[in-house]
């Protein structure tokens, strides 16, 4: 019988884990003393950081888009570390380009990156969340889902509505088995997908629009995610917690 009352000792299994948000998700549900499944592309870090994660870590370098790398990754990590309690989809890649400059190509790779492996992924851990009748599953969406995307092009900001229904779908469908889905929608977070990607002009317009006056920190996104997942939690399901420094109220 798994324990509802703790996360101790539970696994999470978080994507996405060396980038900036996902490293910090990471850190702090280590700190809660979750046991850590590392996803992402590069082995050799993902190694290196399993190695400091304080309740131990499993490194699974897979691309989170590709079907069978994930159903192949999951059986490994299955076998090899256990199964997962937790799922944070967080892994996503960020691409500009409006609607009539916006490739098939660039369409179908963010569809890919950020719909579809959090697709699999919940199918891959949903059967061992309700065989124990307890899970968590939080998805890293974003405020352009509901905001049409500010500086972010169509095929992430479809993407992101795409993860929110995917999230009210499996909310709905496993409420009765312990198992909640809940989403986050950040706005411009601190972490190169702000710093790197957007041009000084586009970040200083930005933040003289944010009524906060200041970006977020991936720090309070991981904050919400430790949270979503605690035990008290398990009425909380369906939800999308807004975090835009004010940028909307709804
Ligand atoms: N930074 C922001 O302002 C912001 C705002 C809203 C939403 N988000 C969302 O938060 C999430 C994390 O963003 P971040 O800012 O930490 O970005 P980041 O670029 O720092 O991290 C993303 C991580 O995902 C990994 N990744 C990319 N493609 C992958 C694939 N195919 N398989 C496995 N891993 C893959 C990357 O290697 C990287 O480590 C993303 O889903 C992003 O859309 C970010």
């Amino acid at each position: 019988m798994t324990d509802t009352t703790t996360l101790s000792g539970k696994t999470a299994l978080v994507t996405g884990a060396l980038g900036g948000i996902g490293t910090a998700i990471c850190d702090a549900l280590a700190a809660d003393g979750l046991r850590l499944v590392l996803a992402d592309l590069d082995e050799v870090r993902l190694r290196e950081m399993a190695a400091r994660m304080p309740a131990g870590a499993y490194p699974l370098a897979m691309d989170i888009g590709n079907a069978d790398a994930v159903a192949e990754g999951c059986e490994r990590m299955r076998r090899e570390f256990g199964p997962v309690d937790v799922l944070v989809n967080n892994a996503g890649i960020l691409s500009n380009n409006k609607l009539e400059t916006a490739g098939a190509e660039e369409w179908r790779r963010v569809m890919a990156v950020n719909l579809d492996g959090a697709f699999y992924l919940s199918q891959q851990c949903v059967p061992h969340m309700k065989r124990q009748r307890w899970g968590r599953i939080v998805n890293i969406a974003s405020w352009a889902w509901k905001a049409g995307g500010l500086t972010a092009g169509t095929a992430y900001t479809a993407s992101k509505g795409g993860m929110v229904s995917l999230t009210f779908s499996i909310a709905r469908e496993f409420a009765g088995c312990g198992i909640t889905a809940n989403g986050i929608a950040p706005c411009y977070v601190m972490t190169p997908m702000v710093s790197e990607q957007l041009t000084e002009e586009q970040r200083a317009n930005l933040l003289a629009s944010i009524p906060v006056g200041r970006f977020c920190e991936p720090g309070e996104i991981a904050h919400a995610v430790r949270f979503l997942v605690s035990p008290m939690a398990g009425f909380i399901t369906g939800e999308i917690v807004d975090m835009n420094g004010g940028l909307q109220f709804d």
